[in-house]
């Protein structure tokens, strides 16, 4: 098998001696009960791993018998001896929860899995075969567990063509060619690595819509994609194009106060239903960055969202409206715009609609304060979209271990209810009542053969995926889980190459985006340095508009001696950001102006930290390279091979960073470089 392929469920054997005997013991008989695809996805998933894991064939029984040692069942399904036990955690589980719980059946010990629903017997499942894999012991256990958000969803840029917007891990994974008769296994075996994480939606397309994925030749093929995922708990969602009623029904206008465009969309709801019954609903990206939307007919947001949120109710569809929204007439400031433009609709939207929200209000930086609307919109359902895909992180070459970004924003305090207002607490619902939740990431997924062209890009999707599951857990748990299931339960390897991982996130901010620089990248694609003037004609697309360096000083002004953005936070906050000497480093550039002698917390002036921060990125990925270096006793030479080749780009390309950055602010700066910074190549 080509290494990686297997993702986190690569179920290598368990060589812990008294481990491998008290796991033996565990699943000596199976019983699992019930006859649906998802049992049965169940089964195959257990006859999978347990041989590997174990080198034994599972023996799987339809029935609890008295030598069951491990059960898997829902409630109802449950003998009524073994469900009694079971009483008191049962409340809480909601839909998606399980238990997992070691319970004396007279003097025989058994496991149980059981929740009320398949679908939460299927996340039991995957939990037992985590557990093992990362050696937990499986006695004396009583675990419950159920999912924070609702939906937890991945969001594909895939276009029809199978090329990917944004996307650095070869083609889409979807072979609409071939589809719907032909189902490639790949489709199984994402929905599995998905489940095995808790993700329950996926959008197959992208944002920048193709109306013709709505026609009947292709809703066919999204029905077969669709059926492949039921069993795993997976919904699916299309981008909807807002022109499609003309582009693929003939009409002449999308107005969406329109009554044939009103019965256009409902007569396509229908037609998607009739065909997947458990459609999820649509993503639309409208009036941004020239996709169409109800602007065009002096409409607004609201008339727009909730005339396809009134076609998908009757079907309990939802539509996830997204607030990434930016244009050259309110070019000021490109931070502002989302909250002004959907903040005064608080409350005007329907129920079946959730606003999609980027972590911050420019576009998936390296780094970036949370984005003011969370919080800011108490009786709407605020949708987190982060980016798995690393467009501003370095594609797939970089090793950036994205849960610790994902970690900072939620664990940010939008004090728009008091102290301990977190976005976590805003996604999850618990802050203001939300009755929908969600969070989407932006796929890293592509048909290369290890899913998202670097090894860690891996990390992302699980990252993700347990995030969106529990938004309080903790990054560097996540990646030790991860590393544990993929690589390799040796100390001498998890200790190490955890501490890389979670510092890889600081590193590339500080090669590439120090101290709160933003959008410094090479315009178009994204990937390298460009700080300098561009050739684009819109001003918030040039560089310079965001670090404004000059003569007297670098960053841009956002308080309210500037564009005044701080105001849409909470008073506490904004007061925060406004005054450099309370605004964390982090984020100095992003809210503030400043002369390149402006004296920094530890004493130096403002270019000389600004250099030596480029420097330690360079510095510190050096020493990733170092650390991976000593790995090779605990992973396979090709998987050693590879990510020691990209560590040799990365580093090649953080000293580019650095140099070209430093080199082009030194002609505003005018200062030499600080001892200890290397001197440009
Ligand atoms: C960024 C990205 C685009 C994408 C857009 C979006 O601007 O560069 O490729 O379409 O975000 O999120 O809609």
């Amino acid at each position: 098998q080509t290494p990686g392929y297997d993702l986190w469920m690569n179920y290598k054997q368990i060589d812990n001696e008294k481990l491998n005997k008290s796991y033996q013991k565990a699943t000596t008989s199976l019983a699992v009960l019930g006859k649906s695809e998802t049992i049965q996805a169940i089964k195959n998933e257990l006859q999978l791993a347990l041989p590997q894991l174990l080198e034994k064939q599972p023996e799987i029984k339809s029935v609890v018998e008295e030598r069951s040692s491990l059960i898997i069942a829902t409630l109802d399904a449950l003998p009524s001896n073994i469900k009694k036990q079971f009483s008191a955690a049962v409340d809480n589980l909601g839909d998606e929860g399980f238990i997992i719980k070691s319970i004396k059946i007279e003097k025989n010990t058994k496991l149980v899995v059981t929740a009320h629903t398949e679908i939460g017997l299927l996340y039991g499942t995957f939990r037992v075969l985590a557990l093992m894999q990362q050696l937990e012991e499986l006695t004396n256990l009583n675990l419950v567990d159920s999912p924070k958000i609702d939906i937890r969803m991945l969001n594909h840029w895939d276009n029809l063509d199978r090329t990917v917007e944004r996307g650095y891990a070869g083609f889409s994974l979807w072979n609409w060619q071939k589809l719907p008769e032909y189902i490639d296994q790949r489709y199984v075996d994402y929905a599995r690595a998905n489940a095995s994480i808790g993700i329950n939606a996926v959008s197959l397309t992208n944002v920048n819509a193709n109306a013709l994925i709505l026609t009947p030749m292709y809703l066919e093929k999204v029905k077969a994609l669709a059926k492949t995922f039921r069993p795993y708990g997976i919904k699916v969602y299309l981008t909807a194009r807002f022109s499609a009623p003309i582009e693929i029904g003939g009409l002449e206008t999308a107005d969406p106060l329109d009554q044939k465009v009103i019965d256009w969309w409902q007569a396509k709801a229908d037609e998607i239903y009739s065909l997947i019954p458990n459609f999820g609903g649509f993503l639309v990206k409208a009036n941004s960055e020239g996709q169409p939307g109800p602007q065009n007919y002096d409409r607004n947001h609201v008339d727009g969202a909730n005339m396809m949120a009134k076609a998908l109710a009757p079907h309990n569809g939802n539509v996830i409206w997204r607030a990434f929204v930016y244009s050259e007439h309110d070019a000021d400031d490109r931070a502002k715009q989302a909250y002004s433009e959907f903040v005064p609709y608080d409350g005007k939207f329907l129920p079946n609609v959730l606003v999609q929200v980027k972590n911050g209000a420019i576009d998936f930086q390296p780094r970036e304060p949370f984005h003011p609307m969370f919080g800011a919109m108490p009786k709407t359902h605020i949708m987190m979209e982060f980016q798995i895909t690393k467009e501003y992180l370095g594609f797939s070459t970089h090793l950036v271990y994205l849960p610790k970004l994902y970690e900072e924003v939620l664990e940010a305090d939008t004090y728009q209810e008091g102290k301990g207002s977190t976005v976590a607490k805003v996604l999850d619902g618990s802050l203001q009542g939300q009755q929908i939740t969600g969070m989407a990431g932006v796929a890293n997924i592509g048909n290369d053969l290890n899913w998202t062209g670097h090894p860690f890009g891996q990390a992302d999707w699980y990252g993700f995926g347990r995030l969106a599951w529990d938004p309080y857990l903790d990054s560097e748990k996540i990646a030790d889980e991860w590393l544990r299931m993929t690589f390799s339960n040796d100390e001498k390897f998890i200790a190490p190459i955890k501490e890389m991982m979670v510092t890889s996130r600081e590193a590339v901010v500080n090669y590439m985006n120090p101290l709160g620089l933003h959008h410094i990248f090479d315009t178009g694609h994204h990937y390298g340095p460009g700080p300098w003037v561009s050739e684009l004609s819109r001003p918030e697309w040039n560089p310079v508009y965001y670090h404004q360096a000059d003569e007297n000083g670098i960053g841009f002004d956002r308080t309210p001696s500037g564009s005044n953005a701080t105001a849409q936070y909470a008073q506490p906050v904004a007061e925060m950001f406004n005054d450099p000497k309370t605004c964390p480093e982090e984020y100095l550039l992003w809210f503030h102006h400043l002369p390149w002698d402006y004296q920094l917390k530890n004493g130096e002036t403002l270019w000389n930290g600004l250099a030596k921060k480029y420097q330690k990125g360079v510095n510190q990925v050096a020493k990733m390279q170092e650390t991976w270096n000593q790995m090779k006793p605990y992973v396979s030479a090709e998987q050693h091979k590879e990510v020691n080749m990209l560590l040799t780009i990365q580093y090649k390309e953080a000293k580019w960073w650095r140099d070209a950055c430093l080199l082009y602010f030194q002609t505003f700066s005018k200062q030499e470089l600080p001892v200890g910074v290397e001197k440009p190549e």
